[in-house]
């Protein structure tokens, strides 16, 4: 039996508590309690339902260790890995191949998306996922095939017909122009149409806009099951910050003007969006070298990441609620036991220490070696990551490649 005492993240705010672990378990929380050890900031383990862990043929990008040890070392502990490998994860086959090598590799506890237009019975198969590419496709049959199957259809909202339309352009600066915010706006509004007629489960991948989040209200109104995600960049970052982030400005959808992100943010403040994301995406740092038209899009961020949001949180520019959607909320949604500090929960907790410290390279885990975070002087460290109980990190990996498991599904409340 483990117990520590310090600030706990909790659904109303940081609050002085005790924690204690038995087993795999959360046992109890109480506001005192003898014997235990004392630390600055207990939170639970992060749950990320949207990263690129790459591996099979992009292993040179990254591969379930490296981009999984980034995960584990920055406090995220379930992730949900999209399906746009290579080969893409659109049959059985591939799909398997990918769960073997996820379970061989992984640090941390995971699920999978389908890649359109195949929806999967399988429990760790947690949703379908439509690229831009695949909305130039009939999508109905793949909604009614998920609503049958009571998977989740999750769209990257952008029309590609708009996109080929766009402006070509060859600065990086100008990479708004070319993905229209009407591409967003067309996509938003097919997607939540098919859903009304389909009854699916729906989720928009990361909104950019605010006027996505309020049609994803005014479905919910209407007693659809859509829910909306928000990347941490979009919220973070304007075209302003175009010169600043580099190569890493180059991400689909785009970074928009300053004028929506404050909408956005104020948006997120007022709980319009469900979910927080990092989209992690690694590329490798060859490939991030080359020019506008030539470079892939993509930015990681799993590094470093639970002491950057704390420190958000603390300096004002994120609100406390992005903490409970980047855990509370995609865990109850997802139906796992994880995600808060209650008793009965899998005791995933991440400790973190008051130290300043400056993330360069060579601390990073992803193979990407890049991170917005790079250079920036952070006021909070991972002490420890305990993973279903067990110490799993501590400086340094302690539990081995393979120790993450798919996320049991037998615990979903469908
Ligand atoms: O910027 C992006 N990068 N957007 C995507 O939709 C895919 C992702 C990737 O896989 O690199």
């Amino acid at each position: 039996m483990v117990c520590f005492c310090g600030k706990l993240m909790l659904p109303t705010g940081f609050l002085e508590s005790c924690v204690e672990v038995e087993g795999n378990e959360i046992r109890s929380i109480a506001k005192r309690m003898e014997g235990c050890e004392e630390v600055d900031l207990i939170l639970p383990g992060m749950v990320d339902l949207h990263v690129h862990m790459r591996g099979m043929g992009q292993r040179h990008k990254g591969d379930w260790s490296s981009e999984s040890l980034a995960a584990l070392s920055g406090g995220v502990t379930v992730v949900a890995d999209m399906p746009n490998n290579v080969p893409r994860i659109d049959n059985p086959e591939a799909l398997r191949m990918k769960l073997e090598e996820a379970s061989r590799e992984s640090f941390v506890d995971f699920l999978l998306y389908t890649a359109y237009p195949y929806v999967s019975e399988m429990s760790w198969a947690i949703g379908v996922k439509v690229y831009p590419e695949d909305m130039r496709n009939d999508l109905r049959d793949v909604l009614r095939k998920a609503s049958q199957l009571g998977k989740e259809v999750v769209v990257h909202a952008e029309d590609p017909i708009v996109l080929m339309e766009a402006e070509s352009v060859d600065d990086l600066r100008d990479h708004p122009l070319a993905r229209p915010e009407l591409a967003e706006e067309l996509a938003v509004a097919r997607a939540i149409s098919l859903a009304m007629r389909y009854g699916s489960k729906l989720r928009i991948a990361h909104a950019t806009l605010p006027s996505t989040l309020a049609a994803v209200r005014e479905a919910r109104a209407k007693g659809l099951h859509v829910r909306a995600e928000v990347a941490l960049h979009h919220l973070l970052f304007s075209s302003e910050d175009a010169d600043r982030l580099g190569s890493l400005f180059k991400v689909n959808p785009p970074i928009r003007g300053p004028n929506i992100r404050r909408e956005l943010l104020k948006m997120v403040e007022f709980g319009y969006a469900d979910f927080l994301v990092t989209d992690h995406a690694p590329h490798s740092p060859e490939e991030k070298s080359k020019s506008y038209a030539e470079m892939p899009p993509g930015i990681p961020w799993l590094d470093a990441l639970t002491p950057f949001l704390v420190q958000c949180i603390e300096e004002g520019s994120l609100p406390y609620r992005v903490l409970l959607m980047y855990s509370l909320e995609p865990a109850s949604h997802l139906g796992l036991r994880r995600g808060s500090l209650i008793p009965g929960n899998l005791a995933d907790l991440v400790i973190l220490r008051r130290e300043i410290w400056v993330p360069r390279p060579e601390h990073l885990s992803t193979r990407a070696k890049a991170s917005p975070i790079l250079g920036r002087e952070l006021r909070w460290k991972v002490d420890r990551v305990f993973l279903r109980g067990e110490m799993a990190f501590q400086e340094h990996p302690i539990v081995s490649a393979g120790f993450g498991k798919p996320a049991k599904l037998s615990e979903v409340h469908q």
